[in-house]
């Protein structure tokens, strides 16, 4: 395995299997005939493809030199949507030997059995798509798949809603004898077992089942597979992979000692794999290491979630000397592994979230290709030998996040790109020696750091400092081309303003000072920043207007704006939304919400820096949440904004969460924001809001939480179900309000509801009208879909919360 690729392989092994990527430029770019043209413009009609950059899907068509027939199509990503129907134009590229359709949203398409007329394909890749099944033809021993692709190499099925029929042993899938990687990682075959007829497939030499839903044991056919290299079946529940399943019903369940050692069956067979991953497979007992000593080409082992038996552990030796990258995560070790010592070729160890005390051992780093060390969520306090143990490693990742360890930090070894030590007891000033080391993220939250904030931060690509002591003002001492992405000092007790010289850190993300005592203006000078999505000046001494005479254009990318708490003023204009980021959700985008489900797993590991914010939302507190491209978030609360709140609002189609609460708001509540689907969380309380609230907002189906209390609005609540389901006190202090939660019914005030809403169009705010008549066309549009397509993300971001950032009792 090439070094420089290795920790990439992990990434991406950590979600599903790596594939070799880019084919598509083994073909020769040529002219393509007319006929074939006229096709794939008729593919793309069949569907929904409004976000299709012409430009873009014809790059990636390919086309053979003497024939002038097309042999290759990769589709961009999000590009069509809609059901791929039998008749398809697609069928009629007779001569297709690479296709790839992934990361579009045939949601809910079976996958027609017609592929099979396209019987050149070498390669496959139908994944993140949303297909359900394979078509009928091709469970039911139909073959109609394989009947024709016998030349099908590669099949990429991945990260789609396959459903446990396709491990039907009649499945097409079965015929495929050429298969020589098969990735079905990430689909719903819920209770299947592994059907016999895998050991088919004896060409393959990689096979993901990761994340599928199987259960039960490995066939014994899997010995068959002799060229396997590759083998991924983490996140089952295959409880009896290291024991035949008769053996295990055998023995009695308080004898677990004596299944230590056990051998593997029958993947011991498989001596050439070089990546095997069995995390996650709820085995109810441990697994003893040295059973991997028989593959002595093993590189890559994922044991992650499973208990390991600790005599393997401290035994000097039993693993393969091969070994490369070894995942332990979750597997309840209490011990620092001596197992490791003997093994010269280590790269990456992953040994986070176990419960290893005491300190790191010096012949550690002396590993000498180590690459990237993660002890996050133990209770490690330090390091044997000198400070200086570290500065001849060859080091890149380090992440100590969530331990005890205590003191100064250790002096940090020179290739290092990213320190995450967040979560532990270090004291003392931020070390200057950190600023050496251009690009390096360095994530030092919730220590006990103290002093002032080092004037040499400018060549770091991501720093977090939050919840620590500094103090001081923010040196004014960013460079020109600074490479710094993210910025968060929250909950420090910093002064001063907010340094000018931030205007040089063009590729700035997030920037986050909340909870300081920064005195200053609204920083409009940010709006130079032309990648802003985070900024949050919640609870300072920030003062002012934050509009000023023309506000379109502001803040081009800016998703998740929080400035509560601090002393800003003046008012709005109707269009201050106009042209943010959150309202110009486009098909593509919303597309990716759904497709970019594998980017985003893989975006999950340690190895890429993710920017954290807090959501703290009436009915969504949530603290660190992953920044994600598919929602925002607005809080303006606990400020002296006065005047109406901006129609343009209503444009925020991403908007989950909005606080105005506590200010000055006059006017009526915009009947705009029932245009924004996505909202949770709607909090207008303590204002002076005046006339009804829109009867529109009941279409609003997410929203959990709505406070408009303490204002003066009037006239029947609208009586949806998210609506009357809150309590009473999110509406009282009212006094004209009636009909459900609150007590009493309407009787009369409908008529007047009636004729506020009038009056509202008889003043007239033309600007804003039209701008939400754009939003309400979108939503049209897209409506149906971004529903769907949020209700079937909405848990994965909202489990997507990393650990807690309090220091643990160690
Ligand atoms: C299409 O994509 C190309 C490059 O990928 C880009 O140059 C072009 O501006 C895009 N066109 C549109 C209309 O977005
Ligand atoms: C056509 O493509 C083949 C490979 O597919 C290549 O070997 C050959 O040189 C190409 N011919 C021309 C004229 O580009
Ligand atoms: C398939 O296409 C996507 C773009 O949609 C690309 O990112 C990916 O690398 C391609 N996969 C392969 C194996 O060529
Ligand atoms: C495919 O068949 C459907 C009816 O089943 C028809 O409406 C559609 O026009 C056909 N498409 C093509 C490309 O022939
Ligand atoms: C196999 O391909 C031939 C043409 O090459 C086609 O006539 C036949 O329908 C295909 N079979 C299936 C099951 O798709
Ligand atoms: C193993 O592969 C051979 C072909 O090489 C095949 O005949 C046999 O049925 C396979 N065995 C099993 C158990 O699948
Ligand atoms: C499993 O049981 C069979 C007999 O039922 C026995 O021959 C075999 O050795 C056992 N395997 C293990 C690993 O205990
Ligand atoms: C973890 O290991 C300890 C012994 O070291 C054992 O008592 C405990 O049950 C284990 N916990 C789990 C969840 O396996
Ligand atoms: C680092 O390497 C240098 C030169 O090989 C050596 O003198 C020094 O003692 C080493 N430092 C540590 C802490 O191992
Ligand atoms: C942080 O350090 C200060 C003194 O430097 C000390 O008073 C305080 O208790 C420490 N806080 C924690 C949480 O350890
Ligand atoms: C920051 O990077 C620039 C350009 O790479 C370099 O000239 C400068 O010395 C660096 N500053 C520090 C403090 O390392
Ligand atoms: C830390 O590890 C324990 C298991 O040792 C696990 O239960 C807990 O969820 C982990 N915490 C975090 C924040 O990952």
């Amino acid at each position: 395995m090439s070094g420089s690729s290795l920790s990439f392989v992990l990434v991406l092994l950590l979600s599903c299997l790596s594939e070799s990527s880019a084919i598509i430029r083994k073909f020769h770019d040529v002219a393509c005939r007319a006929h074939h043209i006229q096709s794939l413009m008729q593919f793309k009609n069949e569907f929904d493809s409004s976000s299709c950059n012409q430009t873009d899907y014809f790059n990636g068509v390919r086309c053979d030199n003497m024939t002038g027939e097309v042999t290759a199509l990769q589709l961009p990503r999000g590009c069509l949507r809609g059901t791929m129907q039998p008749n398809s134009s697609l069928f009629r590229l007779l001569h297709l030997r690479y296709l790839n359709l992934s990361n579009n949203n045939f949601g809910s398409s079976t996958i027609p059995s017609e592929l099979g007329n396209l019987n050149r394909l070498e390669t496959l890749i139908l994944s993140s798509n949303g297909f359900i099944d394979l078509s009928h033809n091709d469970l039911t021993g139909g073959f109609s798949l394989a009947q024709n692709l016998t030349k099908l190499n590669l099949l990429d099925l991945s990260y789609n809603h396959l459903s446990s029929t396709i491990m039907n042993p009649k499945s097409s899938i079965f015929t495929l004898h050429d298969l020589h990687y098969l990735n079905l990682c990430y689909n719903n075959f819920v209770s299947s077992t592994i059907p016999p007829e895998f050991g088919n497939l004896n060409r393959l030499e990689a096979l993901s089942l990761f994340s599928t839903g199987l259960i039960g044991h490995v066939p014994s056919s899997f010995s068959n597979l002799s060229l396997l290299t590759t083998l991924l079946l983490g996140h089952n529940d295959l409880t009896s992979i290291f024991l035949p399943a008769q053996n295990l019903t055998k023995i009695p369940s308080q004898s677990h000692k004596q299944l230590e050692g056990q051998i593997l069956e029958p993947i011991s067979k498989l001596i050439t794999l070089t990546t095997l991953d069995l995390s996650f497979l709820n085995l109810g007992y441990p697994i003893d290491l040295r059973v991997f000593s028989s593959f002595k080409s093993l590189a890559i082992l994922a044991l992650s979630g499973n208990s390991i038996s600790p005599t393997s552990l401290s035994s000097d030796s039993g693993i393969p000397l091969s070994m490369e990258a070894l995942l332990l995560s979750q597997c309840n070790i209490s011990e620092f592994p001596n197992i490791l010592k003997p093994l010269k070729n280590l790269r990456s160890l992953d040994i986070s979230s176990n419960r290893i005390k005491g300190k790191i051992p010096e012949w550690f780093w002396s590993h000498p290709r180590l690459i990237s060390a993660n002890f996050f969520n133990n209770s490690l306090n330090g390091f044997q030998g000198l400070p200086e143990v570290l500065v001849n490693s060859s080091l890149r990742f380090l992440d100590l996040s969530l331990n005890c360890f205590e003191g100064a930090p250790p002096n940090l070894p020179p290739f290092i790109v990213s320190f995450t030590a967040r979560g532990n007891r270090f004291t003392g000033n931020i070390p200057l020696s950190t600023c050496n080391h251009n690009s390096l993220t360095l994530d030092l939250a919730s220590n006990n750091f103290t002093g002032a904030v080092p004037p040499c931060l400018s060549n770091l690509t991501a720093v977090n400092l939050r919840k620590n002591n500094l103090e001081g003002s923010l040196p004014d001492m960013f460079h020109d081309g600074s490479p710094l992405e993210s910025f968060d000092v929250g909950y420090n007790q910093l002064t001063g303003k907010l340094p000018k010289s931030l205007i040089n850190c063009s590729s700035l993300r997030l920037l986050n000072v909340e909870h300081n005592g920064i005195k200053d203006a609204f920083p409009f000078w940010l709006k130079a920043l032309p990648n802003l999505q985070v900024l949050t000046l919640r609870s300072n001494k920030f003062y002012g207007p934050i509009a000023t005479h023309d506000d379109r254009g502001a803040f081009p990318e800016l998703r998740i704006f929080e400035i509560s708490d601090n002393n800003f003023s003046g008012s709005l204009p109707p269009n201050y939304f106009v042209n943010w980021k959150a309202s110009s959700l486009q098909m593509n985008e919303d597309g990716s919400i759904y497709m970019d489900h594998k980017e985003e797993s893989i975006k999950n590991t340690y190895y890429i820096y993710a920017d954290l914010v807090d959501l703290q939302y009436k009915g969504l507190s949530l603290e660190q949440v992953k920044v994600l491209t598919f929602y925002s978030a607005i809080d303006l609360s606990g400020n002296r904004f006065e005047g109406q709140i901006p129609e343009s609002v209503g444009l925020l189609k991403t908007l989950i969460a909005l606080n105005f609460s506590n200010n000055a708001f006059t006017g009526h509540i915009p009947s705009s924001l029932a245009n924004v689907e996505a909202l949770e969380s709607l909090d207008l309380s303590r204002n002076q809001l005046s006339g009804t609230i829109p009867n529109e907002l009941k279409t609003l189906s997410f929203l959990a939480c709505i406070n408009v209390s303490h204002n003066q609005l009037q006239g029947e609540i609208p009586q949806g179900t998210q609506i009357t389901g809150q309590p009473a006190s999110s509406f009282e202090g009212n006094a004209r309000l009636c009909g459900l939660p609150l007590e009493g019914s309407c009787t009369g005030p409908r008529v007047a509801s009636i004729q506020y809403v009038k009056e509202d169009k008889k003043e007239g705010e033309m600007v804003s009208w039209e701008a939400v008549t754009i939003g309400y066309a979108l939503g049209l549009l897209f409506g149906v879909a971004i529903y769907q397509v949020i209700a079937s993300y909405k848990p994965e971001w909202l489990v997507k919360i990393i650990g807690p950032y309090y220091c643990k009792s160690c």
